[in-house]
C-alpha cells in the first residue's frame, strides 16, 4: 500500500484520486469576441457592446455528446463546466436571472444537455460556477469589474447589496446541486480578498469569503450533495487544492500542518481558459504529456481545458491536443489511473518519471528521453520480478548490479542498481512507458 496519507476531506475523493484525468470545459458568451474570457473586463467592453453577443449567441453545432466520447477517448474520467464564468451569463435555466442561455436565439440549459452526454459516457460531473459576476446589478465594482474606470463608476456603485448577490449565489447553487441528479465536483471561481483599489478608487474593494457568505454557501451546498468535492477558491478550504498554469514539482502540502493534500492542477492547450481564436502558444504533444505524468507523480489530478467556439464545437486544435492524450492513454493509462507518487525510496533516473500502483505492487518508469542501451534504475536489486513496456506488453530483460564486464561502472557503489536492457529503436510512443512488478 501507498504509505502516503492525506488531510481528511469534508467529500469523498476516493474516485477522485484513482481517476486522475478530467477535463475542464469554459464555455460562454466569451467564445464569440474570441479574445480570452476576460475580454469583457480587460477591454473593459460597455454592457451595450456585450449584449451584442448575449443578442447574438448561437452555438447551432452545440453537441456534448461529441465532447463527451472525446473526452472519453483521451482517457478523461470526469469532467467540469462553466455553468456561470465571470461575465455572469448562465449556460443553465435558472429561475433567478434572465442573463441566460435560454433567453438567447440558443434557446437550450446547456448544462442539461452537458449533464446528460457525459453521465452517459460515464464520466463523473462537476460544476464551474464564477464567485465572481460582471453582469448582476448587485455585485459592487472593484479593481477587476469592466466598470471600474467609468467617469461615472462611483454613481454605479451605489446601492449594489453584496448581501443580495451572495443571496442569488446560494439559490442558483440550490438549483444547480438540485436539478441535475448527482454532482460530484463544485468548482467555485475565486477569491482575491484585500484586492483593493488605491487612491481615488480606494472604495473598490477585493472580495472575499465574508463577501460571498462563503460558510452558507457551503453548507448549502454541501446539505444538498454531502459527498461532494469543492475547491479552496471560496476562501475557505474544503476538499481541493488547485494550482493554476504552472507545474508543481512536489506533492502539495498544507501551509500550516504541513499535511499531504489533494490536488488537482488545471492547465490549459494554450493560453487562454476559452476560445481564443488568434492565441498561438499551443502546447506540443510531448509537453501535454509530460504535464499528466508529472503531475500523477506528484501525487496531484489534471484538470485539462477545452474552449468550444462560439458555434459549440472544439476546434482542430483541441481536437489533436485530446488525441494526443488518446493514443496515449490508450495503451498507457494503467501508470495513471490508481496510481499515485511512488515511495521515497524510489528515485526515478534523468529524464524519467516515475508512478506507482496504490497498492504499491508495480511501479511505472516514463521516459522523457529515451536512452541508448542500458537504465539503471538505484535501489531496485533485488526487488523486481518482472519488467515489461507497458504499451505492448513485451518483456523486458535485466541484471542486476552491473552492466558487464566492459563497462565502467564503479561496482562497489552501484551493486543495488537494476540495470534494464533496452531495444536501440525507441518504441512507437511519444513518452514510453516500462512497468515493473516489484517481489
Ligand atoms: C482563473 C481565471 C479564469 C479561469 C480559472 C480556471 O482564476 O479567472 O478565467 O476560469 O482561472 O482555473
Amino acid at each position: 500500500m501507498s504509505s502516503y496519507v492525506t488531510r481528511k476531506t469534508p467529500g469523498d475523493t476516493s474516485w477522485f484520486t484513482h481517476d486522475r484525468f478530467g477535463m475542464f470545459i469554459h464555455f460562454g458568451l466569451y467564445a464569440m469576441p474570441a479574445r480570452h474570457e476576460w475580454v469583457k473586463t480587460n477591454e473593459k467592453i460597455s454592457e451595450e457592446h456585450y449584449d451584442l453577443y448575449f443578442k447574438h449567441f448561437n452555438p447551432d453545432l452545440y453537441d456534448p455528446k461529441e465532447w463527451a466520447k472525446q473526452a472519453k477517448a483521451a482517457g478523461m474520467k470526469y469532467v467540469v463546466m462553466t455553468t456561470k464564468h465571470h461575465e455572469g451569463f448562465c449556460l443553465f435555466d435558472s429561475k433567478y436571472t434572465d442573463y441566460k442561455s435560454t433567453n438567447t436565439p440558443c434557446g437550450k440549459d446547456l448544462i442539461r444537455e452537458y449533464v446528460d452526454a457525459f453521465r452517459a459516457e460515464g464520466l463523473h460531473i462537476g460544476f464551474y460556477y464564477s464567485l465572481i459576476d460582471w453582469h448582476h446589478p448587485d455585485f459592487p465594482i472593484d479593481v477587476l469589474h469592466p466598470r471600474r474606470d467609468d467617469a461615472d463608476a462611483l454613481e454605479l456603485n451605489q446601492g449594489r447589496d453584496m448581501q443580495k448577490y451572495a443571496e442569488y449565489m446560494r439559490n442558483q447553487v440550490t438549483e444547480l446541486l438540485t436539478n441535475y441528479g448527482k454532482i460530484d465536483v463544485l468548482w467555485f471561481d475565486f477569491s482575491y480578498d484585500g484586492r483593493d483599489g488605491e487612491g481615488p478608487c480606494s472604495w473598490m474593494k477585493g472580495k472575499g469569503k465574508e463577501d460571498w457568505e462563503a460558510e452558507k454557501l457551503l453548507a448549502t451546498a454541501r446539505s444538498l450533495q454531502p459527498d461532494i468535492i469543492i475547491d479552496n477558491r471560496t476562501d475557505i478550504e474544503q476538499d481541493l487544492w488547485t494550482p493554476e498554469q504552472y507545474q508543481p514539482t512536489g506533492w502539495i502540502t498544507h501551509k500550516e500542518t504541513g499535511e499531504l493534500v489533494t490536488w488537482e492542477a488545471c492547465q490549459t492547450f494554450s493560453g487562454s481558459w476559452g476560445y481564443y481564436r488568434d492565441e498561438q502558444t499551443w502546447k506540443t504533444p510531448e509537453m501535454l504529456l509530460r504535464m499528466l505524468i508529472n503531475t500523477v507523480s506528484c501525487g496531484g489530478n489534471l484538470l485539462m481545458n477545452v474552449g468550444p467556439t462560439s458555434r459549440g464545437y472544439l476546434d482542430y486544435r483541441a481536437e489533436e491536443a485530446l488525441k494526443v492524450y488518446a493514443d496515449w492513454m490508450k495503451y498507457n493509462s494503467r501508470s495513471i489511473y490508481g496510481c499515485t507518487m511512488a515511495e521515497p525510496e524510489f528515485t526515478a533516473p534523468a529524464d524519467c518519471r516515475y508512478t506507482q500502483s496504490e497498492d504499491g505492487s508495480r511501479l511505472y518508469l516514463h521516459l522523457f528521453a529515451y536512452p541508448f542501451a542500458h537504465l539503471c534504475l538505484p535501489g531496485l536489486a533485488g526487488k523486481v520480478e518482472y519488467v515489461q513496456f507497458l504499451h505492448d506488453g513485451s518483456e523486458i530483460l535485466f541484471t542486476e548490479g552491473a552492466i558487464d564486464h566492459f563497462s565502467a561502472q564503479d561496482e562497489e557503489k552501484k551493486n543495488d542498481d537494476l540495470i534494464l536492457y533496452l531495444p536501440p529503436v525507441k518504441p512507437h510512443s511519444l513518452v514510453p512507458v516500462i512497468e515493473l512488478f516489484l517481489k
